[in-house]
């Protein structure tokens, strides 16, 4: 354990590159189906003198052979990827983003067949035909029965019976993954406990140093991770919310009965104590979040001395809140795809100008189709509620 500590650490006296990569130049995806579905066999042809093809390639070929993790977009977060198959190339995502080795991570593939042989011999439990089909390649991760004997690292599942599966839908990490021809592992690019990073810089901020590569692809579309969903149970559970909602799920046979198996205290509404939680998806400033319209008031007990940056999440009449604040931004209009979207960049972003506090307004679970992985996220990172 020692000895490999070191030799990845070593790339800290090493910079990391940041590699632009546009979708739209890396080349021709080429599909064996007429309907140019990515659940079917299709393949990408690389354009010559492209200096985006090569940004890719390189990349590919690092996932493929290194074990230092490469960082990636998707259109959930970006992703710090490394080959499946192989434990050292996995224990480096553990290790650059320090995260605790007990928390599986979830196998990207980029075609059904890259599924089929990850299985071996266990089919696709047929609960999961209908979700397949309408959602991937796209923002939902599976949990399937973890092959015996199993091709992947032991470090993907930890000690679970089963693993987590997503076929992303951004091109450019389809392509990636089937470039590298590996099951990809790849939890979000952040460092463990912080916001997950939805554009390049937020990689390169919390990980410079220490891995060599960021792919950029431009900011991320959907901005919060996948619903995953655990199919094997009866009824059928959902583990984490994120870019599929409940409803969606609720529409597709056999997952009409889908039930909540996450806790982010959303049922309880007791307020809690400032500083009582394990943090995850925290910036460096306390998350205040507001049940109800922002009040300074309420705020300044929670300040000592310092800025006070406020997250928008609903066009309220606040008259000329601004001009007493700090700083403010807004999340997006009232539409619940833009504050998903740009919700972790803004809390980054807040952080980057040294507030002590960020006041986040909070929004209705059943808002809107991404309204309650928002609110998940928010639960999570805040420190305390402001129940009005
Ligand atoms: O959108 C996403 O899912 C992003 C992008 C990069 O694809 N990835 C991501 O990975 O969010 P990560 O590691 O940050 O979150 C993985 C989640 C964790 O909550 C983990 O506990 C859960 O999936 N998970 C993974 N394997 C599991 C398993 N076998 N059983 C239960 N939960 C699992
Ligand atoms: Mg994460």
């Amino acid at each position: 354990m020692a000895s490999r500590d070191t030799a990845v650490g070593q790339t800290n006296h090493q910079s990391t590159r940041v590699l632009k990569v546009d979708a739209s130049k890396i080349g021709r995806f080429i599909f064996d189906d007429t309907q140019k579905s990515f659940l079917a066999n299709w393949k990408i042809q690389l354009s010559n003198d492209s200096p985006d093809a090569a940004h890719l390639l390189e990349a590919a070929l690092r996932l493929r052979d290194s074990d230092l993790p490469v960082a990636f977009p998707t259109e959930t977060v970006y992703g710090l990827g490394a080959d499946a198959t192989r434990s050292s190339a996995v224990r480096g995502i553990y290790f650059a983003k320090q995260r605790p080795s007990d928390n599986p991570l979830i196998v990207h593939i980029s075609s059904l067949s890259q599924l089929r042989n990850l299985l071996i011999s266990n089919p696709i439990p047929q609960i999961y035909r209908s979700l397949i089909s309408r959602f991937w390649p796209g923002p939902l991760s599976i949990l399937l029965p973890l092959p015996i004997p199993s091709p992947l690292a032991p470090e993907v599942t930890t000690s679970l019976p089963t693993v987590a599966v997503r076929m992303p839908s951004s091109p450019l990490a389809l392509a990636l993954i089937q470039l590298a021809g590996v099951p990809i592992a790849a939890p979000s690019a952040n460092a463990s406990s912080k916001p997950s990073p939805t554009a390049a810089a937020h990689v390169l901020h919390d990980l410079s140093g220490r891995i060599e590569l960021i792919l950029d692809g431009g900011p991320c579309m959907v901005g919060v991770e996948s619903t995953v969903v655990d199919g094997l149970k009866i009824p059928p559970v959902i583990l984490r919310p994120g870019g599929v909602s409940i409803d969606m799920l609720r529409e597709c046979p056999g997952w009409e009965d889908v039930r909540v198996a996450y806790n982010d205290g959303a049922e309880t509404a007791v307020p809690r104590a400032p500083g009582m939680k394990y943090r995850h998806y925290s910036p460096n400033a306390k998350v205040l979040l507001f049940h109800g319209p922002f009040s300074a008031t309420l705020a300044k007990e929670y300040l000592h001395g310092g800025g006070i940056g406020v997250l928008r999440t609903k066009p309220w009449d606040t008259g000329n809140l601004r001009t007493n604040l700090t700083y403010s931004k807004d999340s997006g209009t009232a539409e619940t795809n833009n504050v998903a979207q740009g919700l972790f960049s803004a809390l980054r972003e807040l952080d980057e100008k040294g507030v002590d506090i960020i006041c986040v307004e909070s929004m209705n679970d059943n808002e809107g189709d991404i309204a309650a992985a928002v609110m998940n996220r928010l639960r999570k990172a805040a420190e305390a509620d402001i129940i009005l």
